[in-house]
């Protein structure tokens, strides 16, 4: 290449703005230390004392250093004190457990998982769910929540080293109080996000027998999360919406959609609307459990999450399901409610809404009927259009701040 006048200037300015960028940075680097190292020689000091008053109180000041809105994750970082920390886990002192373990759900749940796991973390903290304490086993279960949630290896790796055993031993045993079930429900969900073809078969299939007790039970909380797992699972598509399907729950899963909790509700639609992903033979299944009549209700749900969550599912039937069951669709009036959608409500459930209309215009001829129909009983179409005119100018008048979005529901 050959460098003229002006490559050459570039090519100069380049290299002084380099030089600035490391003189700047450089020292800093070197020589600054970014973190309290008094401090931390002290709690390490403390860590590693034999002394229980001096362990427990530095295990506590760390507690409360990382509870605190800023903590100097670069001191835990660097220090090693993580280390020390975490062989506490296998204390034998009820309170130190309790300590270290709550220290390290914190430092999780602030998504700083990977230092826990750099640091051995996953293996120490089975202690605390084989201790008896029930809170220290919830602080347990929710470091584990928080690191298999954290990202697939994470999870693959607390798979491996037998988490499913010791939730499915929390979730059969009597003595699990409802308030700890609720973390491992959030924990086993956590464990099913980001299902793929690398997880343990095996696992899975340990998995489902503890889903099919967690969804069978009364506590909302519970439910939400146990429903949520079946769509994580399924999300992964094919063998895995069949794999939930064989499960036998789908009955318990539709159902979930007529609950009288919201949160279990919008769970139950986004697990609907992922299994509604599946081929014909699939999404039959789906429909002969009666899923499209309770999914047609939440259309005029007050909540507009809901609307939208059901809407991806009557969306994904129209874009994935053969002519028969789209027509199946079709005759439980979904054409007016969705019209109605296009008036009044949030941007996001107005696309959503003209998405499914343009997909089903694109059908076959008798289903264009089917929708000419019903579009005509519904108001005709100038109604529609004179609705979409006012739509249009009422989300471009939010757009413009003329008015505040009065009509988002
Ligand atoms: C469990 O441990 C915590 C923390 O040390 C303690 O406060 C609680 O009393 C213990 N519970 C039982 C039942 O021993
Ligand atoms: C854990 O359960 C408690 C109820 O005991 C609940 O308040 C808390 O939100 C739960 N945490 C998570 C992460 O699910
Ligand atoms: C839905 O719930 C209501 C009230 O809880 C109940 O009356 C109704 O029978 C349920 N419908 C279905 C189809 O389960
Ligand atoms: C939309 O709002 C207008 C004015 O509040 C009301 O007259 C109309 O019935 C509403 N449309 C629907 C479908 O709720």
């Amino acid at each position: 290449m050959k460098l003229n006048g002006s490559h050459i200037f570039i090519f100069f300015a380049f290299q002084v703005l380099t030089l600035v960028i490391s003189a700047k940075e450089g020292p800093e680097l070197l020589y600054t230390p970014q973190y309290d190292i008094y401090l931390f020689d002290k709690l390490y000091d403390a860590l590693t004392s034999r002394d229980y008053d001096k362990e427990l109180a530095g295990i506590v000041e760390i507690r409360k250093m990382l509870e605190s809105p800023d903590p100097s994750y670069d001191g835990f970082e660097r220090s090693g004190i993580l280390r020390r920390l975490v062989e506490h886990l296998s204390s034998e002192k009820d309170v130190i457990q309790y300590e270290s373990a709550s220290a390290i759900a914190t430092l999780c749940s602030k998504g700083y998982s990977y230092l826990v796991v750099e640091s051995d973390g996953i293996s120490y903290l089975f202690n605390t769910l084989l201790s008896f304490n029930k809170t220290i086993q919830q602080q347990g279960v929710l470091a584990f929540g928080y690191i298999m949630g954290h990202n697939p290896d994470y999870r693959d790796k607390c798979i491996e080293e037998g988490v499913v055993f010791h939730l499915n031993r929390l979730i059969f045993s009597s003595k699990t109080p409802e308030y700890l079930l609720q973390n491992v429900s959030w924990a086993m969900s956590n464990l099913c996000k980001g299902a793929d073809e690398y997880m343990d078969e095996e696992a899975i299939n340990e998995i489902l027998p503890a889903l099919t007790t967690l969804i069978q039970h009364s506590n909302p909380a519970i439910l939400q999360y146990a429903v949520a797992s079946y769509g994580y699972l399924a999300g992964e598509g094919g063998k895995f919406i069949q794999i939930v399907i064989d499960s036998g729950r789908i009955v318990n899963i539709i159902g979930l959609l007529n609950h009288t909790d919201v949160k279990v509700q919008f769970a139950a639609a986004g697990t609907v609307s992922i299994l509604l992903t599946g081929n014909q033979q699939q999404i039959q299944r789906i429909i002969n459990y009666g899923a499209l009549p309770q999914l047609i209700k939440l259309l005029i749900h007050p909540k507009e999450d809901l609307k939208i969550n059901s809407l991806q599912a009557v969306y994904n039937l129209v874009t994935y399901g053969n002519p028969k069951q789209i027509e199946a669709l079709l005759k439980l009036n979904v054409i007016p409610s969705i019209c109605n959608l296009l008036d009044n409500c949030s941007r996001k459930i107005v696309k959503k809404s003209l998405d499914i209309i343009h997909i089903l215009l694109e059908k076959s001829e008798s289903i264009r009927e089917i929708i000419g129909k019903h579009v005509n009983e519904w108001g005709g179409f100038e109604k529609l259009e004179e609705i979409m005119d006012k739509t249009i100018s009422r989300l471009h008048d939010e757009d413009n701040g003329i008015s505040q979005g009065t009509c988002s529901r």
